[in-house]
C-alpha cells in the first residue's frame, strides 16, 4: 500500500496528478492513524516522508489541485486525543527484559545483593517468585472506589492514561462490583486485555464479508477494540482480561504476590491459569521453559514470561529504577525470523549523528509482524555479514526491539547482488563522517550544520520524557522542520506569536481548523513551565538521559545553581568540578559532556533563547515533609540493615542527595561499622553524624 507511483512529477497530467494527491492523501492519512493509534507502522519515517515529500512535489506543479484534506494543510491533532486523558494514581511501570536464563539468573543475584542484609537471604534461602506468562495484549487500570468500579484507563505513556471505562465496562471479565466484602476502600487493578486467536481470526472472517479493515494481529484487533468512540462496538468484539497487579491501594496490603491474584479471584477477576509460584530460581525457570514449550497450543498470544518476587515488603524496599520496579523482569522467548531480501540500504543519522545503516526489505511477516525496514547497526556489521544489496537475508524480531538482519543466505545470492561501500560523508549534510577511537559508530561531524541532526534533536525535544507537548510529535515536528517554521527550540514557543503578527499566517495559508490550532498553541503554552531535570533531559547532552537528568536535579536543584557550577567547571575551578563529579552517578564523563556542550556557543545561544520563552521550575523534591528530603548525605561503612544500594535508592526516593566525599555542605553522614576517615572529616566540618540506628528512624518516622 506504500507503493509509489514510478512517474516523474514533470511527466503527469492533470487527471493523473489529480488522482494521486487523491491516493497521497488517503494514504499519509491512514499511516498517521497507525502511529497515533499505537497499531503495527507499516513503514518506515523515511517511507513515510517519501509519500510526503511526493505530495508537496505534486502540489507545487500542480496548486489548484491542492486538496481540502491535503497532509501538507494540517500539522493535525493526533485521534488519540479523542478520549479524556487521566492521571493514574501511581503510574503504571514497564518491565525490564531478559533474553536468556542466563539474565534472569543475574537479576536474582542482583536482588541478592540489594537484599544481602535480610536474615533470609543472608542464610542463603531461595527467593520466592511468581512466574506467569506475558500476555500480548495491552494493560489496563481498573479503579474500584467502595468496590465500584469508577474509571478505567489505558496505560497511555504510564503516568497519564485514556478514560475508556464506557467501553471496558463491556468486557465480561471486568467486574462491575467487587465480589464479596473483603476488598479496600480504594485500589487500582491492573491487567491485561487481549483478544484469543481463534476469536481473533473469527473477527477477521466477518470484518472480511463486511468489507471492514482486517487487523494485523490478535493485540491491534484488541486495542482497536478498546479505543474505539463507540462502545456498542467494543461490546460486540470478543475481549477478555487477566488480573496481575495493583496500583494505588488504599486499604490492607498484600503479604505477597501469589496472596493477591487469589484475592482478584474471590473478587471476581480471573487470573492467568499458568501462574506458579517458585520457591528458587532453578524452579522458576523451569516453569519458565514449561510455558515457553505450551506456547504454540495457547489459545492466545505471549511473547515471554513474568517474574515478580513474592514478598510483598522485599517488592517495597527493592522499589524501582526510572520506569520499571527491581522486583520484577520479563523474560523474553527467544526471536522469531524470516528470510527475505534486501532491496537497498539507507543510511539514518541520529540525534548526536551516528550513522546507522538500514537494511529496505522486501515487506515479510515475522511473527505477526509486518517488517519492512532492520537495523544493520553500524559499518563493522556490514562488514562482518559481508552484505549486498539483493542479498537474501534472514531477519529477526523479539519483542519491541527493531528487527535485525542476523545472517546472509549465501546460497540463495543472486549474481546481481552489489556490494554496499559505507558512506564517508554524512548523506544529510556533506560533512565527514568518522569514527573515533574504539567507537564502532561513525558519526557525522557536521553537528548543528546537519540538519538530520538538528530535526532528530527537535525531535527529543518534544518526546515524552522532554517537553512531551500533546500534538506536537516527531510526525509534527518533521513538517514543520520542513516548512522552516520550526528551527530550534525556541521556535515552538514564538510559534502562536509569530502567528498573531501574520508572519506565518498559518490559519489561512496553511488551512488548519482555527481549533486544530488553538489547541497546539495552549498545549505549548502549558509546557511554558517545566521541571529541572526534565529540561536537562531535552536538551540532548550526550551522556544526559532520564535518570541522570534527574540526579543532576536533585543535586543542583535549580538550573541557575547548575550553570553556574558548570560554568566554574569550564573555567578550570577544581572545587566545582570535584563537586559535579562526586556525585553518585555522574563523574567525569557527564561532567565533561555538559562542561563541552555549554562551551559550544551555538548550544549556549540555544538554552538562552530557550529561556526568554520557557521557566524552568526548580527542582522540587519527590517526598515533600520527609526529613531528609533536600539534604545532603553521604554514607560510609558498613549497614547491617540494608545494602547500600538499598540505602541510596530510599534516600533518594524521599528527595534527599547522596553525594561520595563529605564537604561542608553535607548534612548527614551515614556511619555504619568500620568507619574511618570519613567520621573524622565529618566532625572536623561539623557534619551531623548519624548511627545506623538514627539513620533507620530517619527515614522510618513514626
Ligand atoms: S506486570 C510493575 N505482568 O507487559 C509490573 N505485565 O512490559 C508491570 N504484561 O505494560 C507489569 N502480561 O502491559 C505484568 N503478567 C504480566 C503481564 C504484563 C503482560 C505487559 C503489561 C506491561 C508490560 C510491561
Amino acid at each position: 500500500m506504500n507503493t509509489l507511483s514510478e512517474k516523474p512529477v514533470e511527466d503527469l497530467t492533470g487527471t493523473e496528478a489529480k488522482a494521486e494527491l487523491k491516493r497521497l492523501a488517503a494514504l499519509i492519512r491512514e499511516h498517521d492513524r497507525r502511529y497515533h493509534g499505537q497499531e503495527t507502522p507499516l513503514i518506515s519515517d523515511a517511507e513515510y516522508d517519501q509519500l510526503w515529500r511526493r505530495n508537496s512535489e505534486i502540489e507545487l506543479r500542480f496548486p489548484k489541485l491542492i486538496r481540502a484534506d491535503s497532509p501538507s494543510r494540517r500539522v493535525g491533532t493526533p485521534p488519540s486525543g479523542r478520549f479524556r486523558k487521566v492521571a493514574h494514581r501511581q503510574p503504571m511501570l514497564s518491565l525490564d527484559n531478559a533474553f536468556s536464563d542466563e539474565e534472569l539468573v543475574e537479576f536474582e543475584a542482583r536482588i541478592r545483593r540489594f537484599l544481602a542484609r535480610q536474615p533470609e537471604i543472608e542464610a542463603g534461602q531461595g527467593i520466592e517468585m511468581t512466574v506467569e506468562p506475558k500476555i500480548d495484549g495491552l494493560s489496563a487500570s481498573l479503579l474500584y472506589e467502595d468496590g465500584k468500579l469508577s474509571l478505567g484507563l489505558t496505560r497511555g505513556d504510564g503516568r497519564t492514561g485514556e478514560d475508556v471505562t464506557s467501553n471496558l465496562v463491556t468486557i465480561k471479565d471486568i467486574p462491575a462490583g467487587l465480589r464479596g466484602k473483603d476488598w479496600p476502600e480504594l485500589i487500582e487493578i491492573r491487567g491485561e486485555v487481549f483478544m484469543t486467536k481463534p476469536d481473533f481470526a473469527k473477527l477477521n472472517q466477518s470484518q472480511e464479508a463486511t468489507g471492514a479493515k482486517l487487523f494485523a494481529n490478535p493485540r491491534n484487533a484488541a486495542a482497536g477494540s478498546v479505543r474505539q468512540l463507540d462502545s456498542s462496538v467494543t461490546a460486540s468484539r470478543p475481549l477478555r482480561f487477566f488480573a496481575y497487579g495493583w496500583g494505588e491501594l488504599m486499604g490492607q496490603m498484600p503479604v505477597g504476590q501469589i496472596e493477591f491474584l487469589h484475592q482478584l479471584e474471590t473478587w471476581g477477576f480471573k487470573i492467568n491459569p499458568l501462574t506458579r509460584l517458585c520457591s528458587s530460581i532453578e524452579e522458576a525457570l523451569a516453569h519458565y521453559h514449561t510455558i515457553e514449550s505450551q506456547r504454540a497450543e495457547l489459545a492466545y498470544d505471549i511473547d515471554g514470561v513474568v517474574y515478580k518476587i513474592n514478598r510483598v515488603d522485599w517488592q517495597l524496599r527493592l522499589g524501582k529504577v526510572s520506569r520499571a520496579p527491581r522486583w520484577a523482569i520479563a523474560q523474553k522467548f527467544p526471536a522469531e525470523q524470516a528470510k527475505t531480501n534486501i532491496l537497498d540500504i539507507e543510511i539514518q543519522v541520529g540525534r548526536t549523528g551516528t550513522l546507522t545503516p538500514v537494511a529496505k526489505l522486501q515487506p515479510v511477516t515475522v511473527g505477526g509482524v509486518v517488517v519492512s525496514n532492520a537495523t544493520l547497526h553500524n559499518r563493522d556489521e556490514i562488514e562482518r555479514l559481508g552484505v549486498r544489496i539483493g542479498d537474501r537475508v534472514i531477519v529477526q524480531r523479539a519483542g519491541d526491539v527493531i528487527p535485525q538482519v542476523v545472517e546472509i543466505v549465501i546460497e540463495e545470492r543472486p549474481p546481481e547482488a552489489k556490494p554496499f561501500r559505507f558512506p564517508s560523508r554524512c548523506p544529510a549534510c556533506g560533512s565527514h563522517a568518522v569514527s573515533e577511537g574504539d567507537d564502532v559508530a561513525v558519526r557525522c561531524t557536521g553537528g548543528l550544520i546537519c540538519p538530520a541532526q538538528r530535526v532528530e534533536r527537535l525531535r527529543h525535544f518534544v518526546s515524552k520524557g522532554a517537553f512531551d507537548i500533546e500534538g506536537l510529535g516527531r510526525k509534527q515536528i518533521a513538517a514543520f522542520w520542513k516548512q522552516r517554521l520550526i528551527e530550534s527550540p525556541a521556535d515552538i514557543f514564538t510559534l502562536a506569536a509569530r502567528e498573531r503578527t501574520q508572519e506565518l499566517n498559518l490559519a489561512n495559508r496553511e488551512g488548519w481548523g482555527e481549533t486544530s490550532l488553538s489547541n497546539l498553541f495552549a498545549a505549548i503554552d502549558r509546557r511554558r513551565e517545566i521541571g529541572l531535570d526534565r529540561f536537562l533531559f531535552a536538551l540532548g547532552i550526550r551522556h544526559i538521559g532520564q535518570s541522570t537528568g534527574r540526579l543532576l536535579a536533585i543535586n543542583y536543584t535549580s538550573l541557575e545553581n547548575l550553570l553556574r557550577a558548570v560554568d566554574e567547571a569550564a573555567d578550570g575551578q577544581s572545587e566545582a568540578r570535584r563537586e559535579l563529579e562526586a556525585i553518585d552517578g555522574i563523574g567525569p564523563k557527564v561532567t565533561d559532556a555538559i562542561v563541552d556542550f555549554l562551551a559550544e556557543p551555538h548550544n549556549h545561544k540555544i538554552v538562552t533563547e530557550l529561556l526568554t520563552e520557557v521557566s524552568v521550575q526548580d527542582f522540587r523534591p519527590p517526598a515533600d515533609g520527609s526529613p531528609i528530603s533536600g539534604k545532603r548525605l553521604v554514607f560510609t561503612g558498613h549497614l547491617e540493615s540494608m545494602t547500600r544500594s538499598e540505602a541510596k535508592a530510599r534516600a533518594e526516593a524521599l528527595g534527599a542527595r547522596v553525594t561520595g566525599s563529605i564537604s561542608p555542605k553535607t548534612d548527614y553522614l551515614i556511619a555504619g561499622s568500620g568507619s574511618g576517615s570519613k567520621m573524622k572529616k565529618a566532625s572536623d566540618l561539623g557534619v551531623q553524624i548519624l548511627d545506623e540506628a538514627a539513620w533507620v528512624a530517619l527515614i522510618n518516622p513514626k
